[in-house]
């Protein structure tokens, strides 16, 4: 459902994304770990015909997926334009890629259409405070017995790094996993150190 909050939020992401867009390549493989781990680890557990990743941002993702995957229906759902045109540029005309421009919210098409995996590679912890919806979202818009599949931040123990991530409208206090456990047959589940335990980020690998 578009609630106030939720258009607050998109106008919030989008105008982050402006510049960050920018430099977001250059500077994410410095920090964003666990991406290529969960790509092998949706590899292990499935062979999906449809795969969408929401907030797929520059498209990192969604052109590993069309390399491993190359007969399947490839989905990128983001909110931010200037992040969508750089995934255009670097996917180039591959017909089994599609780009999606709009946040994910209930009213999207995606009924029409379920995939068998929905990724959310460190996006979840950006979606505040309604991550909680957006997981039972998922969980509504995938097949039966059909993953979900997360790689993100998980939490630090210097207050530091958490303010310094909330200043960048990531909130990092391992609040996403009890509720994928709730909703989803755990089937894999893991906390990662990085930078020897700066901080941690987790990947997750959950059916419906
Ligand atoms: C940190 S980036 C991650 C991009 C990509 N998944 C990756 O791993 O490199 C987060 C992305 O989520 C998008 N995003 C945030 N909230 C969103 C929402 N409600 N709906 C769709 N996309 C959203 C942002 O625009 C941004 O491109």
């Amino acid at each position: 459902m578009v609630t106030e909050n939720s258009i607050k939020q998109s106008q919030l992401i989008q105008n982050y994304y402006h510049f960050q867009s920018t430099i977001y390549d250059a500077t994410r493989w410095s920090f964003l770990f666990g991406r290529k781990l969960i790509l092998d680890k949706i590899a292990t557990e499935t062979s999906p015909k449809t795969i969408l990743e929401i907030g797929c941002g520059t498209g990192y993702n969604l052109k590993k997926l069309s390399k491993r995957f190359p007969d399947s229906k490839i989905l990128g759902m983001d909110v931010s334009k200037d992040m969508l045109q750089i995934a255009e540029k670097k996917l180039g005309s591959n017909p089994n890629i599609q780009l999606i421009e709009r946040p994910y919210v209930r009213e999207s098409e995606v009924n029409e259409n379920k995939p068998d995996v929905i990724l959310f590679s460190y996006m979840l912890t950006m979606v505040n405070p309604d991550f909680s919806d957006m997981i039972l979202q998922a969980y509504d818009d995938l097949k039966p017995g059909g993953y979900i599949a997360v790689v993100d931040f998980y939490n630090s123990k210097h207050s530091w790094f958490r303010k310094h991530m909330k200043n960048h409208h990531v909130r990092m206090e391992s609040h996403l996993n009890s509720i994928l456990e709730k909703k989803f047959e755990v089937v894999d589940s893991e906390v990662h150190n990085a930078y020897q335990g700066v901080w941690q980020y987790f990947s997750f690998i959950g059916k419906k």
